[in-house]
């Protein structure tokens, strides 16, 4: 789908990267959501994944959406805090192709 990608940069060195896909397609509704993050290990439990999410947050408002799907592993308690933090609201938890998700929305 059409997406826009975001590195997080302190001065020139690159500390990670987030995606905005524009819309869904099947497999992103059921598994993979509008938007994707990662923060290199050396910069993690900064506060960064949760201050990108919320940066892309008014992005994705910017382009008319009203509310986005964010997802993640059922393991992955950083980035379901990540979004819980960011409004997240549990749809459910399924057995996707990524394996056990975690499925969120968050009204915008
Ligand atoms: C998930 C990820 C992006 C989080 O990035 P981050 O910048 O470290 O996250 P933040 O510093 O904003 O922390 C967000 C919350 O997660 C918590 N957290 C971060 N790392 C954690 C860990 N290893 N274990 C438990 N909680 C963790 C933080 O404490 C914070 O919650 P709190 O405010 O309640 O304390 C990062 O761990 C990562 O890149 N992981 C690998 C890729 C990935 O899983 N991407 C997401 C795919 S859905």
């Amino acid at each position: 789908m059409h997406a826009s990608y975001f590195w997080v940069a302190e001065a020139s060195i690159y500390l990670g990267a987030i995606t905005l896909r524009h819309s869904l397609n099947d497999f992103l509704l059921r598994a993979g959501g509008h938007i994707g993050y990662s923060i290199r290990p050396s910069a993690r439990r900064r506060g960064l994944a949760t201050w990108a999410l919320a940066e892309v947050l008014t992005e994705a408002r910017g382009l008319g959406l009203d509310r986005v799907l964010v997802t993640c592993g059922d393991d992955n308690l950083a980035s379901a805090r990540t979004i819980e933090k960011n409004g997240g609201v549990l749809e459910d938890v399924r057995a996707t192709g990524l394996g056990l998700t975690r499925r969120y929305w968050i009204a915008l």
